[in-house]
């Protein structure tokens, strides 16, 4: 079969990145981070901080790593006939960043232990290898070393991971399972809290709205987290402030898919409240709410008329989702909050189909746990 041939075009296309652009598609594949340390044959210790750790082959044990030709400790490796692998713990970015400068004594005030042939082995990791080089490859500006595997150790501290040109921290994709025996609504709180967060942080960005999810408190609808925006809609983002239930978003969206009797000691005061301010747009007796509910349940989707923000002067707009237990009752709601000028809830729609459609993968996340929980899953 022929090669196909690309046109000039094409070819000029496929060669145009700098190197910005190819550190920044390298960045897309995230790692873990390692201090790779050596002695030299005068016995000083050397050590660089370095993401280009793989695994070679199980069976013989045979892991790699490469180093610029330009790091200063380049010499002292290219000599020395062993190398060991600290594999860096969650919190040591400080370290990682300390091994990633160059100094003149890198091993002062660093805590380690010492290794087969006396190598400098750090301590706190979350795990080692220490390795007998076998092969140097040279690889561009860089020397691959392949190292066979002579010791291995491993603690229970979580690795550090590197990505995107910053530090990160691995947290399992669904971010573990519900506990055991967390089925009822209010139980999936925490498994829907883990899962929430990670949802708001990739939301604040991309709608660029402050989010804030809410839980039914003691006293009705609470905030327990907050997502700032780039532009917060105000200073102060206080956990545990409590909302109204007929006239915040959140309060509505979580009223509409909680028991009657749980929102009832709530709502009457608000009731007689909205009733005596005579506010054409707020449910102001039992009938309109129950109304307003039943249309949030077809869509899922609750707004706030513009009001003042936490007692602030910037009148905000909000635009909130249920997120649901297993048996569809309101375990948290997830709320975008922007300044009215700037946000029109209603009309917004592509925010309301974003929180949607987050609210929906948790809820059924919490589905799937209670499934696997379940003792006919078993
Ligand atoms: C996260 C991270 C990963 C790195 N990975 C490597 C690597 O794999 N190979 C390398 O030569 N340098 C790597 N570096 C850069 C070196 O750590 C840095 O150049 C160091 O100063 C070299 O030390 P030296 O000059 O004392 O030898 C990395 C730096 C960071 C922050």
């Amino acid at each position: 079969m022929n090669a196909p041939t690309l046109s000039a075009h094409e070819q000029a296309a496929i060669e145009a990145f700098d190197k910005r652009q190819l550190r920044s598609v390298l960045g897309s594949f995230v790692t873990g981070v390692t201090v790779v340390t050596t002695r030299d044959a005068q016995g000083k210790m050397h050590g660089l901080t370095a993401n280009s750790f793989s695994s070679v082959s199980l069976d013989p044990p045979l892991v790699l790593w490469s180093q610029a030709t330009s790091a200063g400790s380049h010499a002292a490796f290219n000599e020395s006939e062993r190398f060991t692998i600290n594999i860096l713990a969650e919190d040591q970015h400080g370290l990682a960043n300390h091994f990633a400068t160059r100094t003149p004594d890198k091993f002062a005030g660093i805590d380690y232990d010492e290794g087969i042939a006396g190598l400098p082995v750090l301590r706190e990791c979350s795990a080692w290898l220490e390795c007998k080089v076998v092969s140097r490859f040279p690889g561009g500006d860089h020397v691959i070393f392949v190292g066979s595997v002579e010791r291995i150790r491993q603690s229970e501290r979580r690795p550090l991971v590197f990505g995107g040109g910053q530090y990160l921290v691995a947290d399992p994709h669904d971010l573990g399972r519900a506990p055991v025996g967390t089925q009822g609504a209010m139980k999936s709180q925490p498994h829907a809290m883990r899962l929430a967060s990670r949802h708001m942080v990739r939301l604040a960005q991309t709608l660029d709205k402050t989010l804030a999810l809410v839980a039914w408190g003691n006293h009705g609808p609470t905030v327990v987290a907050w997502q700032a925006a780039r532009t917060p809609v105000a200073a102060d983002l206080p956990l545990g402030l409590v909302l109204p239930v007929t006239s915040s978003a959140s309060g509505l969206a979580l009223a509409a898919f909680l028991p009657p009797e749980a929102i009832e000691r709530f709502v009457a005061a608000e009731l007689r409240e909205n009733a005596r301010n005579e506010s054409a747009d707020l449910p102001a007796n039992a009938g309109s709410l129950s109304a307003l509910l039943e249309s949030i349940r077809i869509t899922y989707k609750a707004t706030r008329r513009p009001g003042p923000f936490h007692g602030d002067r910037v009148l905000a707009n909000a635009v909130s989702v249920p997120i649901l237990s297993p048996d569809g009752v309101a375990v948290l709601a997830l709320t975008a909050i922007g300044p009215a000028e700037q946000f029109d809830a209603a009309t917004e729609a592509s925010c309301a189909n974003a929180l949607k459609a987050a609210a929906e993968d948790i809820s059924a996340a919490l589905k799937d746990a209670a499934n696997e929980n379940s003792p006919v899953a078993r």
